[in-house]
């Protein structure tokens, strides 16, 4: 079959004929439509199986474009945006009218994100219009860093995929607003909150919850695999299901356990990298999810830094597994 164009030219020449392309930035990867189509914002939350209560993010290549849908560009938020744009930082401002209700959801902010990554941004200049997008995943299931993961589950759906390689920070991205007056973290990511304070001074950070309206993809059952997934002391879960005999896969930080199947366990980053860590997270989850077992075992990491992020999508990972059992 003839190359009709590059990979650049096809996924623009579909998200002009309001069809959605799968594209990968810096954080995960993104199930892109015009954001200023309703139709093609329509089709991401029927693609991804989304209720319509759960916002989007709006995606542009530059600062000046954002003066075009939002209304009103707080200092501090102005600061961040300055410093750390394109980066893993999305920010909630108040909307213009051109910005669909579909795409907030009726909240009169929008969120909005310069992503880093050079395909997406060469083809955010390109296009005339922002791209809203999702993380590219069935709605609560595991965020997608590699385009290999959009394809296993959106594949048919979908008719184009821009294919940017392994996502650099592997997180989605942390989200940041005003709050009676006062800058606050509404979904951490990964963009650490210590570098934010640095920038605006100490900030508020939201603690997550299953009925917060302000933000509601701060759902607590999130970034699930399907199998359970149980967090605790490693050493001790292991012994317990070697006891039980039930086929279990273990996700560690940095240990491997040399009297365990190699094929059944992975570790986040072996030299006890954050950074590594959060880059590795989902795949791996993926991964163990699709082994032949009953269980996944894992622990949580050092709560600092990128460590909080990874500690958050983890307890959401295992929120139905182990409702009730722990809430810390
Ligand atoms: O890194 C990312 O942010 C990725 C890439 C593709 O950019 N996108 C992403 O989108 O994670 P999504 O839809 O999976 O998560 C967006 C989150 C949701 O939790 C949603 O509730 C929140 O952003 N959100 C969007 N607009 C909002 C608003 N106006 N107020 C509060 N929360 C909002
Ligand atoms: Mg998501």
């Amino acid at each position: 079959m003839a190359q009709i164009g590059t990979a650049l030219e096809q996924a623009a020449a579909y998200l002009s004929a309001g069809e959605l392309v799968g594209i990968p930035t810096e954080t995960v990867y993104g199930l892109a439509g015009n954001a200023l189509n309703p139709d093609a914002v329509t089709k991401i939350f029927t693609t991804k199986n989304r209720p319509s209560f759960d916002p989007l993010i709006v995606h542009t290549s530059d600062i000046y474009k954002v003066e075009g849908f939002v209304q009103d560009f707080p200092r501090p938020l102005r600061l961040l945006a300055e410093r750390f744009w394109p980066g893993p930082l999305t920010l909630l401002l108040p909307k213009k009218p051109i910005v669909p209700d579909l795409v907030t959801s009726g909240l009169d902010t929008v969120a909005v994100r310069i992503p880093r990554h050079e395909l997406t941004l060469e083809l955010l200049r390109q296009l005339p219009f922002p791209l809203a997008a999702p993380s590219a995943n069935p709605f609560g299931y595991i965020s997608p860093t590699k385009a290999s993961h959009v394809n296993d589950q959106l594949g048919d759906k979908i008719p184009y995929i821009l294919d940017g390689g392994a996502c650099e920070v592997g997180l989605e991205s942390t989200i940041v607003g005003m709050l009676d007056g006062e800058v606050t973290v509404f979904r951490l990511g990964g963009l650490e909150v210590k570098k934010i304070e640095s920038i605006v001074g100490k900030v508020q950070v939201m603690a997550h919850s299953s009925s917060n309206p302000q933000s509601p993809g701060m759902l607590k059952s999130h970034y699930a695999p399907t199998k359970p997934f149980i967090i605790g002391n490693l050493k001790e879960l292991v012994q317990k299901y070697q006891k039980e005999q039930l086929p279990f896969a273990v996700l560690s930080f940095q240990e491997h356990f040399s009297d365990l199947d190699s094929g059944k366990q992975m570790q986040l980053s072996s030299r006890g990298s954050l950074e590594e860590a959060a880059k590795n997270l989902f795949a791996a989850m993926r991964t163990l999810d699709s082994l032949n077992v009953s269980v996944i075992l894992s622990e949580y990491l050092p709560d600092e830094g990128l460590g909080k992020a990874i500690n958050d999508r983890l307890k959401r990972a295992a929120a139905e597994s182990m409702d009730g059992l722990e809430d810390s």
